[in-house]
């Protein structure tokens, strides 16, 4: 099982997830695009732009329909953004940062176990509330097997990403060293952390869904906003 997850399982998932987006994104490419003009219309190019800026970027059009919803969406983003940021150090050492703040080993240490642990917590939390809130009894008559699913396996995720940081610690330079191996075609079952196991098992999973899945509006939002706000 190793050897499946380590050295052959990332080439499917890099490869089922490029074909999945190219796919995905050639279907929106060939249907028609909407002519009319929705209300209100923005008065010029410039202001169609800063609203659609405005609302990748602060859901402005979750603000006005939901408050709860847009800060329950507010919470999990930034979680995740600044947990896309924390795993850089999967692949490479951010030495420059650390050295600007003078750290040493057991500094460095300390100091990503604190960012790690704060960036899954408010990621964790974001991915609660969105959970609570499909079973709320509004939400749950419109949700389906799939709107839970994608909650359940971020919680997963989440939970065996911080339970690493918490109860079974991997070195960093473990991590890269691998990584950089697989990068390079040359994988190696080297990592011995059961709990990475499953972290980076269900990554490769939800990885290799995203754009089958709704999830896939990290792309297709910028996309379908520019298309049709005018
Ligand atoms: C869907 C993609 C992924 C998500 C949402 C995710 C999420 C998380 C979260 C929330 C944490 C805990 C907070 C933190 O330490 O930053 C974490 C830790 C970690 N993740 Fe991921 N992760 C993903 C993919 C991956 C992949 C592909 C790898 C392997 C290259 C990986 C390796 C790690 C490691 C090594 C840690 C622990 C860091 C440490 O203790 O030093 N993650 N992840």
């Amino acid at each position: 099982m190793d050897n499946f997850v380590y050295m052959i399982l990332p080439y499917v998932t890099i490869i089922v997830f490029i074909a999945g987006l190219i796919w995905r994104i050639r279907t929106w490419w060939a249907r028609p695009r909407a002519k009319a003009v929705l209300f209100p219309a923005a008065k010029n190019n410039l202001v169609a732009a800063g609203k659609v800026v405005g609302d990748i970027i602060l859901f402005g059009k979750t603000f006005s329909i939901s408050k709860a919803l847009w800060a329950m969406a507010i919470i999990f983003h930034v979680g995740l953004l600044l947990v896309v940021l924390g795993h850089i150090r999967t692949v490479t050492e951010i030495g420059f940062l650390w050295s600007w703040f003078n750290l040493d080993e057991e500094g460095i240490k300390d100091v990503a176990n604190a960012m790690g642990l704060t960036a899954g917590g408010i990621m964790l939390a974001g991915t609660v509330l969105l959970l609570t809130r499909r079973f709320t009894p509004n939400m749950r008559v419109i949700s389906i097997f799939q709107d839970y699913f994608v909650l359940v396996m971020l919680l997963g995720i989440v939970l065996t990403g911080m339970s690493m940081r918490l109860w079974m610690p991997i070195h960093a330079e473990e991590v890269q060293h691998y990584a950089r191996g697989m990068l390079t075609f040359a994988p190696a079952v080297e990592i011995h952390n059961n709990i990475f196991f499953w972290h980076f098992f269900l990554a490769q999973m939800l990885i290799m869904y995203l754009p089958f899945s709704k999830l896939v509006h990290l792309v297709s939002k910028p996309v379908a906003e520019s298309w049709t706000m005018r």
